[in-house]
């Protein structure tokens, strides 16, 4: 069943992200979680088998594209089709308000770039930059 992420599993949302690797020490994932629940163009989908949080995905859109971030099944739920129901929850979910989506995968996380190759999303001819505005 996926459903937004209910406010009493967002402990378990970031021991997840933790578990798959997904957090970094300059990132708070905590205030990342909380901004997006509380923002008025973004939410985080999750999938909740019986009691267990099994799957995540961030979702948000800035008016002209969508972005995920976020997306991690448990170890002991990959490879049934969790990961890909997450994405086309969050695809449904956006395209009540924008034509496009994208994400970013980090450059050593090849596992999860053919995961999303799978999906049909295509590398984009892009240079992603960037830069802190918190001073971190
Ligand atoms: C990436 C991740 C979310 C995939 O979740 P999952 O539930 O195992 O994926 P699914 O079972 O829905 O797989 C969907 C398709 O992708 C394929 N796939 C899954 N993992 C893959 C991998 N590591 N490499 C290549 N293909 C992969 C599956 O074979 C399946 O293909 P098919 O439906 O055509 O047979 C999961 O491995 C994960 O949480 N990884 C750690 C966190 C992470 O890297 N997140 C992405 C950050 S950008």
């Amino acid at each position: 069943m996926i459903v937004p992420l209910p406010r009493e599993r967002c402990a378990d949302a970031v021991a997840l992200w933790h578990a798959a690797g997904l957090t970094r020490p300059w990132n708070d994932p905590d205030a990342d979680l909380r901004r997006a629940l509380d923002g008025p163009s973004s939410t985080v989908l999750a999938t909740i088998s019986g009691e267990h949080l099994v799957g995540t995905v961030m979702v948000g859109h800035d008016g002209h594209r969508g972005w995920l971030y976020y997306l991690a099944v448990a170890d002991d739920h990959r490879r049934r089709g969790v990961g890909r129901a997450l994405v086309g929850a969050a695809e449904e979910w956006l395209a009540a308000h924008v034509p496009k989506v994208q994400l970013m995968v980090r450059d050593d996380n090849a596992a999860a770039a053919g995961f999303y190759e799978r999906l049909g999303y295509a590398r984009q001819d892009t240079v992603v930059l960037g830069r802190r505005l918190d001073g971190r």
